[in-house]
């Protein structure tokens, strides 16, 4: 009998003691299981952290174009252009005649405003090429003074009329020629649909649309350029963005 009694004994003893260890290593395992969870979840922060760090250096690969018009200011077409660009929230270089500017300063008042980049385009739209160095300096030096007395902002870049200028030369007073890379036409084809045309499809990242703010057909093309662009995720910025990118 007392055999039994100690066989029985035994036999709790052991079960009470499996019971206990099993519940030892049950709570092992969670906290194995809790430490497991812990160690993914510091591993999904650090990814987002990295998708962040990513969004950051995509923000930097942004397409970029330079919207840009020649032989302005026009008193009419100069301020619809404007008005349009204001409402889009958009920045363009306007490479401006030094004879028009007098007649419109509060228009280049307006363009330093408002953020857009003003440059030089000769005072007489005349072919720089062909004259003397000493003219080509007046008809850059009257526009830069003519632009700085309006907006007291003297420009530093210039595009010369009909892009006629030896590329490998220095332009006077150091500044700094801007050519295009897409030629619109507008002023030969004076039709916003087909100026489009010379548009849409054919631009990438980095290239510089010419245009001209003096026919009414330019400013509806530039302003419908501007929303596709937009639409195709461009960032319009100014021609020194651009190269200084
Ligand atoms: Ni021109």
């Amino acid at each position: 009998m007392k055999e039994k009694i100690r066989v029985v004994v035994l036999v709790v003893a052991l079960c009470l003691a499996g019971s206990v260890w099993m519940k030892h290593d049950y709570s092992k395992r969670i906290f194995q299981y809790e430490s497991e969870i812990k160690k993914e979840s510091q591993m999904l922060t650090q990814a987002s952290a990295q998708i962040d760090g990513e969004a950051t250096v995509a923000s930097k690969d942004i397409k970029k174009i330079a919207i840009t018009f020649d032989d302005g200011p026009d008193p009419i077409w100069t301020e619809k252009l404007l008005d349009g660009l204001a409402e889009r929230n958009v920045h363009a270089t306007f490479f401006v005649l030094g004879k028009k500017v007098a007649e419109n300063e509060a228009l280049l008042k307006r363009m330093q405003e408002e953020g857009h980049l003003i440059g030089n385009h000769s005072y007489n739209h005349v072919q720089l090429n062909r004259l003397r160095e000493a003219v080509v300096k007046k008809e850059l030096d009257d526009t830069n003074e003519q632009v700085y007395e309006a907006t007291g902002y003297r420009p530093e870049y210039v595009r010369p009329p009909y892009g006629a200028w030896d590329k490998k030369k220095d332009c006077p007073g150091e500044m700094m020629t801007v050519y295009w890379t897409i030629d619109t036409m507008d002023w030969q084809l004076l039709d916003a649909d087909k100026v489009m045309k010379n548009v849409v499809g054919k631009v990438s990242d980095g290239d510089i649309i010419l245009l001209h703010d003096v026919y009414e057909s330019s400013v509806d093309a530039a302003l419908r350029i501007v929303d596709y662009l937009q639409e195709e995720g461009y960032e319009l910025v100014t021609v020194d963005q651009l190269i200084l990118d």
